[in-house]
């Protein structure tokens, strides 16, 4: 079963990215199977080296969008897409809005060794 780590890295690690293209969001959602069952509506990948964003687990600690304690801030901004679907989406053929930022990432931590589970903001 895929580990909520591995999960992370499949819907938000793109390193190698982003290709400069506005198709970006539609292929790579569809690549890393965030269009199955339904489209997930927003969704960010951050092009930064895997050890770069899982440093952040050890950066600024701060509240969660849920209450929960275990977000961090990154001391840096990262470069990110955010993939937001459009308005004319309709499942399966989910179509998203393509936009490349330089945000400070803020994620959600968790086990041992304490690791990125979830993307909560950028900003
Ligand atoms: P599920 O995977 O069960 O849906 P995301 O896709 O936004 O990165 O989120 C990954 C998972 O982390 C989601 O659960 C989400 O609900 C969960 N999550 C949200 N806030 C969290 C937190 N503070 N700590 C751990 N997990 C959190």
């Amino acid at each position: 079963k895929e580990s909520r780590a591995m999960k992370f890295q499949r819907q938000h690690m793109d390193p190698g990215g982003p290709s400069n293209n506005s198709n970006y969001c539609n292929q790579m959602m569809r690549r890393r199977n965030m269009t199955k069952g339904w489209c997930k509506r927003v969704n960010t990948f951050v092009h930064e080296p895997l050890v770069d964003v899982q440093a952040v687990c050890f950066q600024g600690n701060i509240t969660c969008k849920n209450g929960q304690p275990n977000c961090h801030k990154s001391n840096s901004s990262m470069n990110i897409t955010d993939c937001h679907e459009t308005s004319g989406s309709k499942y399966p053929n989910c179509d998203y809005q393509t936009s490349h930022k330089e945000r400070h990432i803020i994620v959600a931590c968790e086990g041992n060794p304490y690791v990125p589970v979830h993307f909560d903001a950028s900003v």
